[in-house]
């Protein structure tokens, strides 16, 4: 399908300043447009915007976006969708004249798009980097109560590769990592009640930027925004700080995974009992990050009613 990369995610927020406050004025997103209750940002990396805000009642995810490689991918998007009988539209955004947003069959709201509206490149003004220099989306983790199915449906259909796993005994799937642009992973899926996003992670250059976000939170005295880490992981091997927005979307800031560009590359099996997988360093989790997520938009902005997982084990067992 021609799948390059995530490339952004639309949030609904409930109040617009209090997250901009957030993203922009602690994190430091940098904000390219702002009009009529959305804003458009992006890392310093980025030369297209990659997460928009926008204003709406209730805390929800509307699109999760991935861009292709030409506009002939587009087309073939759309003849999948139709086949498989799902709903699918075109959209226009600031920047992006042609996004197509489909419903895959588990619920996610996936949107593609190839043409986009280069920005400034701004990756070596040091001088205007403010936070901790977020860089570029790096991943999406999305909760689903069908982890093996979902896993071979993103391999086989959308040419998604696998990259590291989690297993049980008898071979049960509980949570996968796939890629397509060539590290551990550009989308997760997580055993649990979904479809729900569990989070959306951004790139940072160092394990010293988790740190300074972290130092930043507790200057601005609101380490409640912190929910989990910094730390390191045993699947991915990186560095991880978990985040909470004012609405309770939860941003990851990610650094330090690894290359899987070789077409060979070996997936890595976890044991489901193995606890270094989840933080390397050996602390524990908070239950919240296990249980709670975003909940997500049909494509007619509804929320998506969600199902338990009929995996069930302790809540440290979720991935
Ligand atoms: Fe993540």
């Amino acid at each position: 399908m021609g799948i390059v990369r995530v490339g952004f995610i639309e949030l609904w927020v409930r109040d617009l300043e209090a997250s901009l406050a957030f993203y922009q004025g602690l994190l430091g997103f940098r904000l390219e447009r702002q009009e009529e209750g959305r804003a458009y940002l992006r890392g310093y990396e980025e030369l297209e915007w990659s997460l928009k805000l926008t204003q709406a009642p209730r805390a929800a995810v509307r699109s999760l976006g991935f861009k292709v490689e030409k506009e002939e991918d587009l087309e073939a998007l759309k003849a999948w969708a139709s086949s498989e009988g799902l709903p699918f539209r075109l959209e226009a955004d600031w920047g992006r004249v042609e996004i197509l947003r489909v419903q895959d069959p588990f619920g996610y709201p996936l949107a593609f798009y190839h043409r986009a509206q280069k920005l400034e490149r701004v990756l070596q003004r040091y001088h205007e980097y403010r936070g901790p220099g977020v860089l570029r989306l790096d991943h999406f983790n999305l909760f689903s109560p069908e982890v093996g199915k979902a896993t071979q449906y993103y391999r086989e259909r959308l040419g998604f590769r696998l990259t590291e796993y989690t297993e049980d005994e008898e071979g049960r799937l509980w949570a996968s990592w796939l890629h397509r642009k060539g590290n551990v992973h550009d989308l997760a899926f997580t055993n649990g009640e979904g479809p729900r996003l569990h989070h959306f992670a951004y790139w940072l250059p160092d394990p010293m930027a988790i740190l300074k976000a972290a130092d930043i939170l507790a200057g601005a005295v609101q380490t409640d925004r912190i929910e989990r880490g910094p730390g390191r992981h045993g699947i991915s091997n990186a560095l991880f700080l978990y985040l909470k927005d004012p609405d309770g979307h939860r941003i990851e800031l990610y650094t330090s995974d690894y290359l899987t560009v070789d077409p060979d590359h070996p997936p890595l099996r976890w044991s489901l009992n193995d606890p270094r997988r989840q933080t390397l360093w050996g602390h524990k989790t908070p239950k919240s990050w296990f249980l709670e997520g975003s909940l997500l938009l049909s494509l007619e902005d509804t929320p998506l009613s969600t199902r338990p997982s009929p995996l069930q084990g302790l809540p440290e067992h979720v991935i």
